[in-house]
């Protein structure tokens, strides 16, 4: 018998665009997306029983089926029920560092973790493609997790297009502990207020897909150009979640006081990032931003963009 252990990291939209509604009730989505250096730990080993048992080091994470790296393991047994007779179920335990409720894809990055971990434990030998597909069976964000790196992201957020790599720039990402944002609610009250900009129909969709594609952020990637990256982030949740929780829009605006090459909300929020050059940048911003907003609830963190999703560290016989 194996155990695993993962390293799940966090990813932020560098741009979020609502196209146009979809006939399942979720939204049809341009984005691109970043794997940062905020990572969690994830380790899975099989625990001869026939039970999925979660433990997680925050006692504010649920260890029930509501948690995504349940949710996970439980769509592994059902697709694979022989693996699981064989092999039996599965102990996972995750070490905490992405906040929740942050926009930053945590859940969905420990759920990813789970589907690599249990296509090793049960020797599956899945392809990464394989695990994705069956990733965007529980979340939308949980296949970009599973690949990381720079992405678009279109349909409901689970169809990739890989671009090059971004490892040249930092993040400070700053979010208030108690703040947490409902990503349904968020996309929602978007339908309501702005749901006559949608789409008129399949033409429309793929026009402006295709406008993502072929767009200015796309290729301020390409050359690795942070200056143009950072003038050109945009997420349109921002419409009606700045205006809900007036602390979130007042962090944005101090941390748009300071020098930094953009600043933005990630996904749904509450976390706002600023993008920098260096990692000697980043703590200056993060100093100057604690000095700013001295309030203990702030939670600021630095990470690096990177180049990867999901990343074995660890593997042992038990
Ligand atoms: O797919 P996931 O469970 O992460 O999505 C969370 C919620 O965000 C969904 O229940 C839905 O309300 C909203 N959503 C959406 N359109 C998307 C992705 C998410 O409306 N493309």
């Amino acid at each position: 018998m194996h155990s695993y252990s993962l390293i799940a990291p966090a990813k932020i939209n560098l741009y979020l665009e609502i196209i146009g509604d979809r006939p399942d009730g979720y939204h049809e989505l341009a984005m691109l997306l970043q794997s940062i250096g905020l990572t969690d730990r994830v380790d899975l080993r099989a625990n001869g029983t026939d039970q999925i048992r979660v433990r997680c080091d925050d006692p504010e994470v649920p260890n029930d089926e509501s948690n995504l790296a349940y949710k996970a393991a439980a769509l592994m047994v059902g697709e694979f029920p022989e693996s699981f007779n064989r092999y039996g179920g599965v102990d996972i335990s995750i070490e905490k560092h992405i906040p929740m409720g942050a926009g930053l894809a945590g859940g969905s990055a420990d759920a990813a973790a789970v589907l690599v971990g249990i296509d090793l434990l049960w020797n599956l030998g899945l392809t990464q493609s394989e695990i994705q597909d069956l990733a965007a069976t529980i979340g939308s964000d949980i296949p970009f997790c599973v690949m990381g790196g720079t992405a678009i992201a279109t349909r409901r957020g689970e169809f990739l297009a890989p671009l090059p790599s971004l490892d040249n720039l930092y993040v400070v990402l700053a979010k208030y502990r108690s703040i947490g944002v409902s990503t349904a609610w968020a996309y929602k009250t978007y339908r309501q207020q702005f749901h006559t900009a949608y789409a008129k129909d399949a033409d429309d969709l793929t026009d402006r897909r295709q406008r993502v594609h072929s767009g200015p952020m796309v290729e301020a990637i390409s050359k690795r150009n942070g200056k143009r990256i950072g003038e050109l982030l945009h997420n349109d949740l921002e419409k009606v979640v700045l205006p809900a929780y007036p602390q979130v829009d007042s962090l944005k605006r101090e941390m748009f006081q300071l020098d930094t090459l953009g600043v933005m909300m990630s996904g749904s929020g509450s976390t706002v990032f600023a993008l920098v050059e260096s990692k000697g940048q980043a703590e200056i911003i993060q100093q100057q931003l604690r000095h700013r907003i001295p309030d203990e609830d702030l939670g600021i963190w630095v990470a690096p963009l990177i180049a990867n999703g999901i990343r074995l560290v660890h593997s042992a016989d038990l």
